[in-house]
């Protein structure tokens, strides 16, 4: 019978080697990088560029983040908010990745921070924008390379204001991305002097827009501002067109508008004025460089998910060079990639306190298949993190 002081050294023994188990797991071996983007539904092709742009920057490093390689697992998240947390669970409990990036849709993206936050797993955000995320849920694990649904949403606000509109409505999917995005029109036209006389919604992914077309018809107004964006998109603006409105009510947006959209939408989108963090035709080596690698890389023109992904994949890197890969220094982590400069092909741009970009939101018309740069509409535009408390 062994003692119970044997015993006892015996699990001592037992703790350190399982200790020191993890702590190597932590800084060697693959990085196992948990990708939750839709692969199927209105959003897959968002989801797609995002992975692009992410494993271009990945590639160009030599294949290693933080002097790792990297191991890819991956889930199709479907946009599917009811489906989130089982989904995430996959990546979290299942494969027990370092860090996860995700994902699109703002319903999805909240399901995914609240398991980030619970299971104190990193968590890089590379397009949803739901403002809470960098409000009231903010946490320093968790970074968004993309935008709040707040900023493109103010700054085509500000500029239908010095537009001269007065009466404008809004048309959305009735879930967090669109009232959100309309919410931040709403404030910027407000600014200049504008209201928005009428908001309307439809369930997602509904494309169901004639009756809604008609109501448009019969109200009149100055503008029309949508959210929308992937498949959604494309019907929503031949649709407009179609029913002949864009002659007559000019069609604003944030830039998902027309953002790998405009191959399908064709002359139906020509002319239209979007605002976003991104512009085709930046003429800086930066993004020209990125702009001819991903052709290469994947035969087909990026557009602004793929700079995000790329740019996700930026800001992941920052913090684990910071700590030569060693994921168990988790503060110094996620302090360098709050403090980086993103050297990104939209121009360069910093993370807030509360972890989402602060940047320059341009004004950009559709030219053939380029969204061109026109203006910078807001300069350095913040999220105003309202309810973040760190
Ligand atoms: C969102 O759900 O946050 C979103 C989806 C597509 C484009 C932009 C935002």
């Amino acid at each position: 019978m062994p003692s119970t002081r044997h015993t006892l050294a015996a699990l001592a023994t037992l703790f350190v080697a399982s200790v020191s188990l993890t702590a190597s797991a932590q800084s060697t071996g693959p990085i196992k990088i948990g990708l939750m983007l839709p692969y199927t539904g209105t959003y897959a092709g968002l989801g797609n560029a995002i992975e692009n742009g992410f494993k271009l920057y990945v590639q160009e490093q030599g294949g290693k983040l933080g002097g790792r390689e990297v191991q890819y697992f991956k889930v199709d998240d479907e946009s599917e908010p009811s489906k989130a947390t089982d989904n995430v669970n996959k990546l979290i409990k299942r494969d027990n990745v370092d860090v996860l990036v995700g994902t699109v849709h703002s319903g999805v993206a909240l399901a995914m921070a609240k398991a980030a936050k619970e299971n104190n797993t990193l968590l890089v955000i590379p397009n949803a924008g739901a403002d809470a995320i960098t409000g009231p849920l903010c946490s320093a694990n968790i970074v968004r390379s993309s935008f709040s649904n707040w900023q493109p949403g103010y700054a085509m606000g500000v500029v239908a204001g010095t537009k001269g509109i007065k009466r404008a409505m809004t048309i959305t999917w009735a879930y967090a991305a669109g009232a959100e995005s309309t919410k931040g029109f709403t404030e910027g036209l407000e600014k200049g002097g504008g209201k928005v006389v009428k908001d309307l919604t439809l369930p997602f992914p509904n494309v169901e827009f004639q009756a809604l077309l008609t109501e448009i018809a019969a109200q009149k107004p100055d503008a029309v501002y949508a959210f929308f964006a992937g498949g959604g998109a494309v019907k929503f603006v031949k649709d407009y067109a179609a029913a002949g409105l864009n002659k007559t009510i000019p069609l604003y947006g944030p830039g998902f508008l027309t953002d790998g959209t405009l191959e399908a939408q064709g002359a139906s989108a020509q002319n239209m004025l979007t605002t976003l963090h991104y512009a085709d035709n930046l003429d800086t080596p930066r993004n020209n460089n990125f702009r001819k690698a991903y052709a290469i890389a994947f035969k087909t023109q990026p557009d602004v998910y793929a700079v995000q992904g790329y740019d996700a994949a930026q800001i992941l890197a920052a913090g684990l060079k910071a700590v030569n890969g060693d994921l168990s220094k988790r503060d110094a982590l996620t302090a360098a990639m709050h403090k980086i400069t993103v050297d990104s092909p939209r121009g360069k741009f910093t993370i807030s306190p509360a972890g989402n970009p602060v940047q320059d939101i341009y004004l950009r018309e559709v030219k053939g298949n380029n969204n061109e740069f026109r203006s910078v509409a807001v300069k350095s535009l913040s999220d105003p993190a309202r309810g973040c408390k760190l």
